[in-house]
């Protein structure tokens, strides 16, 4: 029965923006009931302390081959690793170019078939939960895309990973791919966002956007991460990050804005002083000048 009154509002008092789900026993949203391995997992990718993480996202060449920022794996990654929770990657990135002695939790991408070239929407699932576990994933992902040509492909794959991975204690962290063709505003990410929730994923990862980001985030029972999107420069991107942190968000999944900064590991560390001490931007921004001047 679609409805098409499904437009989100921030001052709509149907959302609660202002009331927090609540989360019985266990710190992160809408995970109180799941099994112990998969809230340990959670556990390392959610710093318990502050509930919220810093993924470092370097599966862009999956797509989009060697991207700008991210031409030489080996050089860039490594140095990244300390300052930030959580690696998003894929597993021939991780096993040439990334040190099996690192103690970061993995979100593994198992998605596969597209590319830049051709239609992003036609995936497949080229990644086995079994694989995920030799890799030690802490979580699997691939990503949806809604009202795109490989809806449905898509959808199947994200169910496929959750299915297998409620097996193994996996978590699956689904992501809202947004085709050119569509609005990456809070109806289309609020609809994406709960329909990855719906189907069981773990934790989502979407895009900021404003108005009403907020009420994306009431409205998805499950964790919410963002992705940085296209390269801002340093101060906006801490701003975006700040915003979206206030409005709920637990934390990013970030990549081109940290990897293809001025200083990358600087823009790591004033990343993680927003999420996970909620530092205001411009002194994020301070932090980062600071360490940039001492490197
Ligand atoms: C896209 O290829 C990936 O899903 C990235 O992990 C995602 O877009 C996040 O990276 P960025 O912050 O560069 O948008």
């Amino acid at each position: 029965m679609p409805d098409n009154d499904m437009t989100p509002a921030s001052n709509n008092k149907e959302y609660g923006v202002h009331i927090p789900m609540e989360n019985s026993g266990f710190f992160l949203k809408g995970s109180a009931h799941l099994y112990w391995g998969m809230k340990n997992r959670l556990s390392r990718i959610f710093n318990p302390e502050s509930g919220r993480t810093v993924m470092l996202a370097f599966d862009h060449g999956y797509i989009m081959g060697p991207t700008s920022g991210l031409e030489r794996l080996d050089l860039v990654v490594p140095p990244l690793i300390p300052y930030v929770d959580c690696l998003m990657g894929t597993r021939g990135a991780l096993r040439t170019c990334i040190s099996p002695e690192t103690n970061k939790p993995l979100v593994l991408r198992c998605s596969t078939g597209a590319t830049v070239l051709k239609e992003l929407s036609n995936e497949i699932i080229g990644v086995t939960l079994e694989e995920a576990l030799a890799m030690n994933a802490a979580a699997v992902t691939t990503q949806v895309c809604i009202g795109a040509e490989g809806e449905r492909e898509t959808l199947d794959n994200l169910a496929y990973l959750i299915n297998e991975g409620n097996r193994y204690g996996v978590p699956t962290l689904g992501v809202t791919a947004v085709g050119k063709e569509m609005l990456r505003d809070a109806r289309y990410l609020g609809l994406a966002c709960r329909v990855i929730a719906e189907l069981g994923a773990h934790f989502v990862k979407t895009y900021y956007c404003e108005p009403g980001f907020d009420t994306v985030v009431a409205a998805c029972p499950v964790p919410i991460v963002i992705a940085g999107g296209k390269k801002l420069p340093e101060l906006d991107a801490l701003k975006m990050a700040y915003k979206a942190i206030d409005q709920g968000a637990m934390g990013v999944d970030m990549g081109r804005n940290i990897f293809a900064a001025e200083d990358p590991a600087a823009m790591a560390q004033a990343v993680g002083a927003v999420v996970h001490r909620f530092e205001k931007p411009e002194q994020a921004y301070a932090l980062y000048n600071d360490l940039k001047r001492n490197t």
